[in-house]
């Protein structure tokens, strides 16, 4: 039994200040869902989000580096996130890809480390629109899993959360059809299956992520292999994603 698990990005937004309102406010709406609920807020509002001792929600960062220490100015490590209490870190956003360069390697650096030092990663692939158009779609996603699990051995498979998010239905109002997410979401648990057995791909959580809002989640959530959402800007409003956690 997979309990799904939907989780807030809140990217480069909100102050310290605005990340505690934004969180009381999401700590009341969700308190009837039995679905496990992950915020990820900026690393500033981390503690202060910690501290309020939030029971329904739990805390993601949305990146760290891939070293455990050192001089690596401007990054944030592991063990930094440990010491603020999240549970989870986004590596290998598209975002983060894009714009920062980050290839599958270091995304599968940053996962290992997370494991090794008991976050959960939770690790986004997906196909920009010019390789869907060329049908490229599946062999990068397939691509993109098996460079990512590189070295994750099988009892560490559970711990992982995987966000299929298609670039460009990022931030763009266009989701992927629900039937559409979920044929490819079924493809990344056949390629787990592959490569730990059928056990293990049954049991891992794989997210849909790219334009999820209240209209659209209770259709993706439907479909038999999507476990949940990684929501970018409908998580910035408590009632939103509130209607999100709440969409049976
Ligand atoms: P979006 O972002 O919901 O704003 O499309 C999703 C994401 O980037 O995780």
């Amino acid at each position: 039994m997979r309990i799904p698990i939907i989780a807030g990005n809140w990217k480069m937004h909100k102050t310290i200040s605005e990340a505690i309102e934004a969180g009381r406010e999401i700590e009341q709406v969700v308190q009837s869902s039995d679905v496990e609920v992950v915020i990820c807020p900026p690393f500033t509002a981390l503690s202060a989000l910690s501290a309020l001792g939030l029971t329904k929600v739990k805390l993601g960062a949305q990146n760290m580096c891939a070293e455990v220490a050192g001089a690596y100015t401007g990054e944030v490590s592991v063990l930094m996130l440990r010491d603020t209490g999240c549970q989870y870190v986004v590596v290998g956003h598209s975002e983060r890809r894009e714009l920062y360069g980050e290839t599958d390697e270091l995304v599968n650096q940053k996962a290992l480390l997370a494991l090794e030092h008991g976050l959960h990663p939770i690790i986004c692939v997906g196909e920009t629109l010019a390789q869907r158009k060329a049908g490229e779609t599946e062999r990068l996603v397939i691509g993109q899993i098996e460079r990512a699990f590189t070295g994750i051995n099988k009892a560490q498979v559970h711990e992982v959360v995987v966000a299929y998010e298609p670039v460009w239905a990022i931030g763009t109002g266009e989701t992927a059809s629900a039937e559409d997410a979920n044929a490819v979401i079924v493809t990344i648990r056949q390629t787990i299956a592959k490569l730990y057995g059928d056990d293990v791909a049954s049991e891992i959580r794989i997210q849909y992520g790219g334009s999820v809002k209240p209209a659209n989640a209770r259709e993706l959530m439907k479909q038999s292999d999507i476990d949940g959402a990684l929501v970018g800007g409908a998580s910035l409003q408590a009632e939103d994603f509130g209607a999100i956690v709440n969409y049976k």
